[in-house]
């Protein structure tokens, strides 16, 4: 439970606020390379961080993310014309570049133009484009180095990214990606009125009984078994490791390891090596609106055009979205919840981990009130999620930087799912599993 000052400290991004100072620390995915598709392609609306911006790439591919407002007389250059290297102003013709320097005021005289081009500058934000995606830098000064997540280091042809829109706050959102306790109830199936394993919906119970069942399929069957994993977080350098152990067959123990990467980030479990690798960043818009970025990855192939078309239509932690990455199953239709499914094969009757995530997460209001809540020991993960944030803005507050921004490298991790025998120590598992890439300490 937080205090209504602590939970707008939390949820608050915009200029002047404390959070906002600390996410103006980071690198931010900004917008998918595709969105802007080829030079001179149409420029973008783009908010982020409760700031209107105009993104735009140019004749040589550059490109910019500039000030949304003509300092002429304040026309919105969505409206520009690209071309030729910088952004023309539709209104009467002043064009900018992707550093925001206005090269040509055709109105005037040429000596009123020469005076005038430096004070007309607007501002543009460092660009970065890494790993399929436009990330942005919101802060003053030299950024840092980008963080250097896996997603973005693989081939091309190892990876699928892409986004989709929530509406509500980023951190609510976030602190489900975190909480991987409720998969125990919101993603299991119903058979026969009782909660079970995703893979057992429609089986009857003598199927269940004879099923041979490998670890990959046992592993949902653990979840619904054992609603109530226990916590350990180990703290690293860009964030933290959260272990999640549930009771799995004859004794053992079944870890989901979700990382936590500052200050918005999670690499998701449900992987065993070989599989594919799930991450997210949830981008604030505003604070009732947030850019939920979704990575897939294998670090030892290419994605099939399968699982490509898969994540494009909607799998796991991608949503069904449409053109404007609007997922199709959303607040405004109750996410086409379907109460005889409800009753017979879904726990929550509504299609689709991501929409039911999403659906849970916008259902604690546009801005999740965390003065009246209820935690229990599995709520760990979205404790120490606020601790360490509150932290960051302690250190920004302080004149330090915070967790992650000066070491971009130990963004390299990875999370995942493993089974260890019952008196294993967490680290063992952890570096059994994952060596170095479990997190590098601090
Ligand atoms: S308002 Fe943009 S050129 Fe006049
Ligand atoms: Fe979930």
């Amino acid at each position: 439970m937080l205090t209504a000052a602590e939970n707008k400290t939390l949820t608050e991004t915009g200029a002047e606020t404390p959070m906002g100072a600390v996410f103006r620390r980071y690198w931010t995915p900004a917008l998918l390379s595709r969105e802007l598709p080829v030079p001179n392609s149409g420029p973008l609306r783009l908010k982020l961080l409760g700031e209107d911006f105009i993104a735009f790439r140019d004749s040589d591919g550059e490109v910019g993310i500039v000030d949304a407002r003509c300092p002429h007389r304040g026309a919105n250059l969505f409206f520009g014309r690209n071309e030729d290297c910088g952004l023309r102003c539709v209104y009467h013709g002043w064009k900018f570049d992707v550093h925001g320097q206005c090269i040509d005021i055709p109105n005037a005289s040429h000596a009123v133009a020469e005076r005038l081009k430096p004070n007309a500058q607007i501002r543009a934000l460092q660009v970065s484009e890494w790993g399929d995606v436009i990330w942005a830098y919101m802060g003053e000064g030299e950024p840092p180095k980008l963080p250097q997540f896996e997603f973005a280091k693989v081939p091309p042809s190892h990876r699928f990214v892409s986004k989709k829109f929530q509406q509500c706050n980023w951190a609510q959102a976030c602190e489900g990606g975190l909480d991987t306790a409720h998969f125990s109830f919101l993603h299991a199936g119903i058979n026969d009125g009782e909660k079970v394993g995703l893979h057992q919906v429609g089986l009857s119970s003598e199927d269940i009984a004879g099923q041979n069942e490998p670890t990959r399929l046992a592993r949902f069957r653990w979840m619904i078994e054992d609603g109530e994993p226990s916590f350990t977080v180990l703290d690293h350098a860009a964030g933290m490791l959260l272990c999640a152990a549930r009771e799995a067959d004859n004794d053992d123990v079944y870890y989901r390891m979700t990382q936590f990467l500052m200050p918005n980030h999670s690499l998701a479990p449900g992987n065993f090596p070989e599989d594919n690798n799930l991450g997210n960043t949830w981008v604030p818009i505003d604070d009732t609106s947030c850019w939920i970025f979704c990575y897939c990855w294998n670090p030892d192939r290419p994605l099939t055009e399968r699982e490509c078309h898969q994540l494009s239509s909607g799998s796991g932690i991608f949503a069904e979205v449409d053109e404007h990455y609007v997922p199709l199953r959303q607040r405004g239709n109750d996410y086409l919840i379907d109460r005889e499914a409800q009753r017979t094969s879904s726990y929550t009757g509504i299609r689709g981990i991501s929409e039911q995530d999403a659906a849970i997460a916008d259902s604690q209001g546009l801005i999740a009130d965390r003065t009246k809540e209820m935690l229990v020991q599995t709520d760990l993960g979205v404790v120490r999620f606020r601790q360490t944030m509150f932290d960051a803005t302690a250190a920004v507050a302080s004149g330090s930087e915070p967790l992650g921004v000066e070491h971009p490298d130990a963004y390299f991790v990875r999370s995942g799912d493993a089974v260890a025998a019952p008196e294993s120590a967490v680290e063992d598992v952890v570096s059994a599993r994952f060596g170095q890439m479990g997190g590098h300490p601090l």
